[in-house]
């Protein structure tokens, strides 16, 4: 089993390094994020509730996200049994001691936390751009702007807190999609 946390500033790369990650491991990805926006389109109660919180780029609170986790993974122990990829959890301090607390009730443990390292510039890029692209309803300017505010004050501590745990894997996260693959899979391989 292996599990792995994608980490970084939005846009940095989680999402797309997440896809290449799964096929090369066989891993099942869980984006929180996905799951959100999966509930604002299907406008279930739990959709109402975050959608606020979404646009104004602010996190969605601990206990609720952590119950939302939790259900995702117990609705889903086939296609987890190989292992995850965290993609946008945790974000915060008490989320990262939940998912420690989840992950050893389940008898694992987070194996490797791939740290993807991107200028803020490029980000902005990146996020404007996708904006232009998709219509994706929080890459506008000035949610941007919250998110990253929000990124620095409450995830950024996170690597701190991997890197005491021992297991903090930072990667360069700009440039050729592929090269940044290929440094992920070095980092978990010479982990594993
Ligand atoms: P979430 O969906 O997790 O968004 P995010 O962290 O802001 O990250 P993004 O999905 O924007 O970026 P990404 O890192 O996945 O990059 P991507 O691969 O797409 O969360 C959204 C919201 O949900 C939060 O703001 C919060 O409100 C809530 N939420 C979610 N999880 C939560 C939690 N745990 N607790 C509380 N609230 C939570 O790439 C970005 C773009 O760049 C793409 O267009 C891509 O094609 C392009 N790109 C990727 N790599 C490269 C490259 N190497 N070169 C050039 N372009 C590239
Ligand atoms: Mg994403």
């Amino acid at each position: 089993m292996l599990n792995v946390v994608i980490f970084g500033a939005p846009g940095s790369g989680k999402g797309t390094q997440s896809e290449r990650i799964i096929k090369e491991y066989g891993l099942h990805h869980i984006s929180t994020g996905e799951v959100l926006r999966d509930h604002i389109a299907r406008g279930t109660e739990l959709g109402k509730i975050v959608d606020g919180y979404i646009s104004r780029g602010q996190l969605i609170p601990d206990d609720l996200m952590v119950r939302v986790l939790a259900s995702v993974l117990d609705d889903n122990p086939e296609k987890t049994s190989k292992g995850v990829i965290f993609d946008g959890f945790p974000r915060t301090i008490p989320q990262a001691e939940s998912l420690k607390k989840m992950l050893a009730e389940r008898g694992s443990e987070v194996h490797a936390v791939i740290g993807l390292e991107v200028p803020e510039e490029e980000l902005i890029r990146r996020m404007l751009q996708r904006g232009k692209e998709t219509g994706r309803a929080d890459d506008n300017i000035d949610t941007i702007t919250k998110r990253l505010k929000v990124y620095h004050e409450q995830t950024a501590p996170l690597r701190e807190y991997y890197k005491q745990e021992g297991n903090y894997l930072p990667v360069e996260g700009s440039g050729d999609v592929d090269r940044i693959f290929f440094d992920i899979k070095t980092r978990i391989n010479e982990r594993t």
